[in-house]
């Protein structure tokens, strides 16, 4: 019998994060491959438009008619279990991709050679900083023409604060791609082009003196080789792990997903050096992950994932203890307890009951609206966990219903959007129709064709006369009337009663809190 500590020390839970098109679905394939969870490449594959205006999991369930979430994704390789987090693949920044990145302990961030760092990677790097997530690189398409190796490197160092330590090195690039060197064993892995999308590796035991690395990959290239690998040993730091796991530093490999090349070395890096379940901080104290007793919190929400029913999965990750099915767990925000009889694994075959969980364990607890993002569960004690905010959204926009026989309908369709924590909707004091927020607009076409295809309503979104919202608040109640009296157009309420200013500019939003010193305006809202 395996201890809770051996089952942990098993665990990686990671994310990916990347730039549209820089291969993060690819990616994904290639280790679910690794992991034996889908027998043939190019099963995740979700295309063009589709993939980049719904969230990812539709456009794949529909490629593939199955039911797997693909939010989770758990396989193993190698004796160690791991769970993969999809972070949405929008060019949008959503709040859904700072969550997920709350629930991982690691992620990758994957750059396409010829671009390098891009708009998307530098904000869900930042999201990842704000919490020192450690960071594993790879640089993919290696088989195509990208930029020079060290301009890459310099990129990362300069635009990201981040050091870099390379763990393998391209021989070649584009056509003349002749495998990679790893550094950490000195090691070669031949790149065999002939073999397409099959694995094409061959591990070769030649050290960089040796005469067999001029046979294999040609005197030019193992000169050239060499020469860059001393500027690399020299240039570069030394692999650290502390500084790596401190988020400081981050391991590089280079590689090509769609030939699958590469992709091992990958996988047994992060097995290797990516941290298993740490710790995580509550509000009254941090929770290890070998206490005893059972604790997670819920980091996202997504409803409608059968059409024929209304419910929804909370995505739950566990942060200590050993959950064994049919436990009940107490419900922090309500105080009641939830017996959990049927909450399901995200295999990437299946979605499969979950009979024993572990820390770093994502599962998935249907239910009819009782979970909501940023609450905690746990076996006994009070406990919340931190960090799981909601921010306020950056664009605002009125709602417009075609039909006003459903008005009612569309209240509960935008509420159960707001659930998943995709959309914001504030309900104005004035009594007109709601204004939904978003943090990227995008998310609107999202949300009219979700609504359109999930509740059957026409709706669209219009100008709103306000840019943003803030939440606000004050201890003297006689001052937080005067400021409600004084601002009634622009006073709103979120779906939990919460108070909300609308403002119309960036002027008025100043004005307002140069008016009202003692009221407190916030952009983020924690949940618990
Ligand atoms: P994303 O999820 O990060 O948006 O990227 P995705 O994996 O969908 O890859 C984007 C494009 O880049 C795809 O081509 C994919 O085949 C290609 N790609 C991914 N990894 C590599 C690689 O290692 N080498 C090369 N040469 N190409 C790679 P596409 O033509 O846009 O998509 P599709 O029509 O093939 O689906």
């Amino acid at each position: 019998m395996s201890s809770l500590s051996d089952h942990i020390a098993l665990r990686r839970t990671f994310a990916i994060i990347s730039h549209p098109d820089a291969g993060k679905t690819t990616l994904t394939e290639k280790l679910l491959l690794f992991g034996g969870a889908i027998q043939m490449a190019g099963a995740v594959r979700a295309r063009g438009e589709q993939r980049r205006t719904r969230s990812d999991w539709m456009a794949i369930e529909k490629e593939r008619g199955i039911s797997v979430s693909a939010s989770v994704m758990t396989f193993e390789h190698e004796g160690l279990t791991f769970n993969l987090l999809d972070t949405p693949g929008h060019e949008d920044f959503s709040e859904d991709t700072y969550r997920t990145l709350t629930a991982v302990d690691s992620a990758i961030m994957v750059l396409d050679a010829a671009k390098g760092i891009e708009t998307q990677t530098r904000k869900l790097f930042e999201v990842c900083r704000l919490r020192d997530v450690p960071i594993v690189t790879f640089i993919n398409k290696v088989d195509r023409e990208g930029r020079e190796t060290f301009d890459l490197l310099d990129e990362i160092e300069k635009t990201l604060a981040l050091d870099v330590s390379p763990v393998t090195w391209p021989i070649g690039m584009g056509r003349d791609l002749k495998g990679v060197y790893d550094l950490t064993r000195d090691r070669v892995i031949l790149f065999d082009p002939g073999r397409g999308d099959h694995i094409a590796e061959i591990g070769l035991d030649a050290s960089l003196d040796s005469p067999e690395l001029d046979r294999v990959v040609g005197a030019a290239a193992a000169e050239k080789l060499r020469e860059e690998v001393e500027l690399v040993r020299a240039g570069f730091p030394e692999f650290d792990i502390d500084a790596f796991r401190a988020g400081h530093q981050t391991p590089v490999f280079f590689g090509s997903a769609l030939k699958t090349f590469g992709v091992a070395e990958l996988l047994r890096g992060i097995g290797r050096l990516s941290p298993a379940p740490m710790a995580r901080k509550a509000v009254s104290r941090t929770v290890e992950p070998d206490e005893a007793k059972v604790t997670g919190f819920v980091f996202k929400v997504q409803a409608n994932m059968d059409p024929n029913h209304r419910d929804r999965i909370a995505f739950f990750r566990i942060c200590s203890g050993t959950f064994r099915r049919g436990m009940k767990l107490r419900h922090i925000r309500t105080g009641k307890a939830m017996a959990l009889v049927n909450p399901v694994f995200f295999l990437a075959r299946d979605r499969e009951l979950a009979e024993e969980a572990y820390p770093g364990d994502i599962m998935g607890i249907p239910n009819h609206g009782q979970l909501r993002i940023g609450d905690t569960l746990s076996e006994s004690e009070d406990l919340n966990f931190l960090g799981i905010p909601t921010f306020a959204p950056e664009v605002l926009r009125r709602v417009r219903l075609d039909d006003p026989m459903k008005a009612k309908q569309l209240k509960k369709a935008l509420e159960d959007l707001a659930e998943e924590g995709v959309s914001q909707v504030f309900k104005p004091q004035d009594g007109s129709t709601w204004i939904v927020g978003v943090v990227g607009p995008l998310q609107f076409d999202v949300l009219s064709t979700r609504i359109e295809s999930e509740y059957s309503i026409k709706a669209g979104f219009e100008e709103a006369p306000f840019v943003t919202a803030r939440w606000v608040a004050c201890d003297d109640d006689a001052t937080m009337r005067r400021f409600i009296d004084a601002n009634k157009s622009n006073m709103a309420e979120d779906r939990d009663g919460g108070l909300v200013y609308l403002a119309r500019n960036s002027w008025q939003l100043t004005r307002a809190q140069q008016d009202f010193e003692t009221v407190r305006f916030t952009a983020t809202r924690e949940q618990h």
